[in-house]
């Protein structure tokens, strides 16, 4: 798949997939994106310290850099599951290492993990990576506290979004869990409702109207 790096906005870089006619960010701000999605509207609205995350399209780890850089400063004890079924090239990692400044040594760890178990990235922080197909694999059930669900769009990629994948999130879920993603489409809105998910419309980043938080119910 032809793959190359862009800048976005708010001088962060992504990556845009031809084939598809995709970026892996908003190209309003990959950065300030990722902050606003998932930082804000997942991890600091999670009330626990020790958090299970769950991320769907690991791609260029900006979600697990940010999280891992905000786990010290909230004394977080974060194990971080990234999907990734096409991870990056290291010509890839080395032309997107310099954006992380100053967490270079960091973003260069976690994209050397390549064990399937967890893997210390710093002391608030662990990863493992599981190079699989998301459509074709079960999360084990109640694990999960976040989960970043950040796959292409349902336009590019509609059997990542299917209410079948919805239905397996909400089981992997632990009472009191959240996901977020960029999407609000309605049809989502629906799938996630259906699976049991309790689902919020919220003020998206720049250049994004809405946003989706779904919640699984405390009981
Ligand atoms: C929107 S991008 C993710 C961006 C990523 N979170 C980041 O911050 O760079 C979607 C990701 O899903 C991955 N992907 C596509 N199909 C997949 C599949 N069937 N299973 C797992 N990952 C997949 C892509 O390779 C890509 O990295």
């Amino acid at each position: 798949m032809e793959r190359s790096i862009v800048t976005t906005e708010d001088g962060s870089p992504s990556i845009y997939v031809k084939a598809i006619d995709e970026c892996y960010h908003s190209t309003h701000g990959a950065r300030q994106e990722s902050e606003h999605i998932f930082i804000q509207t997942a991890l600091r609205q999670h009330a626990s310290k020790r958090l299970s995350i769950l991320e769907v399209g690991f791609g260029t780890g900006l979600n697990a850099l940010l999280t891992c850089i905000e786990a010290p400063l909230r004394e977080l004890d974060v194990h971080y599951t990234g999907i990734e079924l096409y991870p990056i090239s290291g010509q890839e990692i080395e032309q997107l290492v310099a954006f992380s400044h100053p967490h270079e040594d960091v973003f260069l760890r976690l994209h050397q993990v390549t064990s399937s178990g967890f893997t210390p990235i710093t002391s608030h922080f662990q990863l493992k990576k599981l190079e699989v197909d998301f459509t074709q694999i079960e999360i084990e059930e109640n694990s999960v506290d976040i989960i970043y669900f950040d796959a292409f769009s349902p336009e590019k990629q509609p059997e990542m979004w299917s209410q079948e994948r919805f239905d397996m999130l909400y089981k992997a879920c632990r009472p009191g869990g959240i996901l977020t993603t960029y999407c609000a489409k309605g049809v989502v809105r629906r799938a996630m409702q259906h699976a049991g998910f309790v689902v919020e419309r919220l003020p998206g980043p720049p250049g994004k109207r809405e946003i989706l938080r779904a919640r699984k119910l405390d009981i």
